[in-house]
């Protein structure tokens, strides 16, 4: 009996490599385009760099193992530690910003569902060493710049932003104790998800104080207007503080002619314990898929990590969720050509001259085919035409010995005799 992959593992045939390449291509270009510079680091981990700080879903998702040399180790489920760890060890020699981009592969051991397998792959983007709110503002640009790239518009794709400060100070003044604060979170983080009442009674099971559950859940109605949070929270100098601090990012995302794809919603969280401030996650517009991309501040992480005071900011873009939008989309490009020419022989004896063709047509940086083994000529045209060149280099005996080919061009069928050294010319 044959074995398929594991479960949530995929095989990547040559239709779905090409897809995969053609994203790692987008994504790879976007980033250069704004001055990101790519790096990788080690797919197997200490355990430990996990438990840290990536909070307990992922940890609960960890493939981990016990090495032959007795070290706790996990798969890499996320690429942010690692990328933390790299940079807090030679932060003294780098340039800051610090602008890296990273496409690891990862591995979550999830619960099956749409969109979420068991490995992906994950454009990385991070920058570190900067404060300002014009980082974040570059960092959102960057992922919304890849959905243009793959021709998704304003219309199909959705980004929302938030600040964890900005929730914190709401909550903190509604009445909400600091301890209370990750409990909350956490229900107001799957809010979109579910049902009102649902999140209502985390709410109430997370928060002491009655009354500071009722004026939040007055409040829930006004999480996706900034205008709204200001204006309930007039008299409170943190909140007006941090809406302001929301407005600037707001302005820069709109200088960076980014704006109209971005919704201010407080109910933005996200799952991973480290985040620290400015968050946000892409989504299709129609709902129907899970988030294509998550990211944000994550200014604690160094000194955890790496023992240096930086702040951090950085977004995950997974492939599956991306190319599931694609694919409904039919924005996937056709496959690219394949090969260009093919090299046929009439004489089935002349095997050995249709590789020497081949060879000095692929030494010309020509694509070459040819069958592997001497065959009638009408076969060859047959396979020739199946492998989708675009011309038969045809080798007839006589002709051939006198230095002449014929190209055939498939798509009309018209015929060129020529030297074999004229083709050569021909080719840059
Ligand atoms: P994350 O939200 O866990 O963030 O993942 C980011 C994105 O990766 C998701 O929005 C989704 O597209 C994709 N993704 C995550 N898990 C899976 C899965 N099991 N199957 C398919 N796709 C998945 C992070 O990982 C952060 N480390 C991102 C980050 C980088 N934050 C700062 N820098």
């Amino acid at each position: 009996m044959s074995q398929g992959a594991l479960p949530g593992f995929r095989d990547f045939y040559p239709e779905q490599m090409a897809e995969r390449n053609y994203l790692m291509k987008v994504w790879r270009d976007v980033a250069a385009r704004y001055g990101f510079v790519e790096y990788d680091g080690p797919p197997l981990e200490p355990l430990d760099l996990y438990k840290k700080k990536s909070g307990d879903e992922i940890v609960g998702q960890l493939y981990t193992f016990t090495d032959k040399g007795d070290r706790e180790v996990a798969l890499r489920p996320e690429m942010t530690p690692t990328l933390a760890r790299m940079v807090a060890a030679k932060a003294n020699a780098l340039r800051k910003p610090v602008r890296w981009f990273s496409i690891p592969q990862l591995f979550r051991y999830e619960r099956q569902q749409k969109g979420r397998l068991r490995e992906h792959f994950q454009l990385n983007v991070d920058i570190v060493g900067e404060i300002s709110a014009a980082a974040d503002a570059e960092l959102l640009a960057v992922a919304i710049d890849v959905m243009r790239g793959v021709g998704l518009t304003a219309a199909d794709v959705r980004a929302r932003v938030s600040d964890r400060r900005l929730l914190a100070a709401v909550l903190l003044v509604s009445g909400v104790a600091e301890d209370e604060l990750a409990g909350v979170y956490g229900a107001i983080d799957k809010m979109g998800r579910e049902p009102r009442t649902v999140t209502e009674d985390k709410l109430r099971a997370a928060i002491g104080n009655p009354d500071a559950t009722a004026k939040l859940v007055s409040t829930l109605d006004s999480f996706g207007d900034l205008d709204a949070i200001g204006s309930r929270f007039a008299d409170s100098p943190d909140v007006l503080d941090q809406v302001e601090r929301m407005r600037e990012y707001l302005r820069f995302l709109a200088a960076l002619g980014v704006g109209e794809w971005v919704d201010f919603d407080l109910s933005i969280v996200r799952g991973l314990a480290y985040y620290t401030g400015k968050v946000f996650e892409l989504f299709d517009a129609s709902g129907e898929f899970r988030a294509i991309c998550g990211g944000g501040r994550y200014d604690d992480l160094l000194s955890t990590i790496g023992g240096v005071d930086m702040p951090a900011l950085g977004f995950g873009m997974g492939d599956v969720v991306l190319s599931e939008l694609l694919r409904s989309r039919r924005l996937f490009p056709p496959p690219g050509r394949g090969t260009e020419y093919w090299v046929a022989a009439e004489d089935e004896t002349m095997l050995a001259d249709v590789m020497s063709v081949a060879g000095r047509l692929r030494a010309k940086n020509r694509s070459v085919e040819y069958a592997l083994r001497s065959q009638s000529l009408s076969r060859q045209l047959k396979q020739a035409a199946g492998a989708g060149v675009e011309s038969v280099v045809m080798l007839k005996r006589d002709d051939y010995s006198r230095g002449n080919v014929t190209v055939k061009t498939l798509s009309d069928g018209a015929e060129r005799s020529m030297t074999f050294q004229s083709l050569l010319d021909s080719l840059r």
